[in-house]
């Protein structure tokens, strides 16, 4: 598969059966967000959700930075009218409507919008020498892609409302015990590990994983009556898939599922 059309990022659709790999690809500037990577990220994600054959798909960035932040060098002259013209954040929508589910492998800088794109995936493996923060008070502004809303519904409001305002960094153990993300391994089996949890959600049914996303998305970002409602219809209508069929006939007959996405 080609990586010509993208100049920040690298696209593998097929870098494992069912699971595709974009990786985060400006080392130089540790991976700093600029409008046209996450244009890129946003044509990439759009694709792979469209492809039958990924299932699950993982975005990383590389030893040293998943991503410093937003581009300040492009931003530092934006006025408020500019931002809202270019509507930056626009594009980031995009990784909140993926419907397939993302896990972020993240090593190194997870800073400002790194750690919010990290955030909008649905989960977040590291090495043990990430470090998470939203350091954006630092330089006079907040976050902007989620930061504040995000990062208080995972760590709560003590320890956001402490990192929002003083920009410290965490280290990935702590942002494991406070939940933020999912899994710590050693640095050189951050991928590794990623890949490992993609393999999983991979063999299940990708109509019942698309439901099941949408739902525990629902469940983050709405009250919890409105939640319930939502995961109940989303339950009653996998019983519209083959795959409900084929995985529960499957139990009954003691094999395995072969699910197709029908
Ligand atoms: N934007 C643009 N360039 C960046 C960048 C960013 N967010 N982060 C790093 N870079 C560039 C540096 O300018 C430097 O480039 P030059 O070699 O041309 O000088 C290169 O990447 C390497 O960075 P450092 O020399 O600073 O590396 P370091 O190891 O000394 O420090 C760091 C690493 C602590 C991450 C430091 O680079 C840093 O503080 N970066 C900025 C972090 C930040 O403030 N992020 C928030 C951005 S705003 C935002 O994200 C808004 C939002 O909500 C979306």
């Amino acid at each position: 598969m080609t990586h010509m059309e993208y100049q920040f990022i690298l696209v593998e659709p097929a870098f494992q059966k069912h699971i595709a790999l974009i990786r985060l690809n400006r080392p130089k500037e540790l991976n700093a967000l600029n409008l046209q990577l996450m244009l890129e990220l946003k044509q990439a994600l759009a694709n792979l959700d469209q492809n039958e054959e990924v299932r699950c798909i993982i975005i990383t960035g590389n030893e040293q930075a998943f991503a410093a932040g937003a581009d300040i060098k492009q931003m530092e002259s934006k006025n408020s009218i500019d931002l809202l013209k270019i509507d930056q954040f626009e594009t980031w929508d995009q990784i909140r409507k993926t419907k397939k589910p993302i896990i972020a492998a993240v090593s190194g800088f997870a800073l400002g919008g790194g750690c919010e794109l990290a955030m909008t995936c649905d989960m977040i493996i590291a090495s043990e020498s990430a470090k998470f923060g939203q350091p954006e008070i630092k330089i006079g502004i907040m976050p902007g892609a989620g930061g504040t809303q995000r990062l208080t519904r995972a760590v709560g409001k003590a320890m956001a409302m402490e990192m929002v305002l003083t920009g410290k960094f965490i280290g990935a153990e702590e942002a494991k015990n406070r939940g933020l993300i999912n899994k710590v391994v050693p640095d050189e089996l951050y991928l590794d590990e990623a890949v490992k949890l993609a393999k999983e959600i991979a063999q299940m049914s990708p109509v019942a994983i698309q439901l099941a996303k949408e739902s525990v998305l629902k469940a983050f970002e709405s009250g919890l009556q409105e939640g319930l409602y939502f995961e109940r219809k989303n339950f009653y209508l996998t019983f519209a898939s083959e795959d409900q069929k084929e995985g529960m006939n499957a139990f009954v007959e003691k094999r395995k599922p072969n699910f197709k996405g029908n």
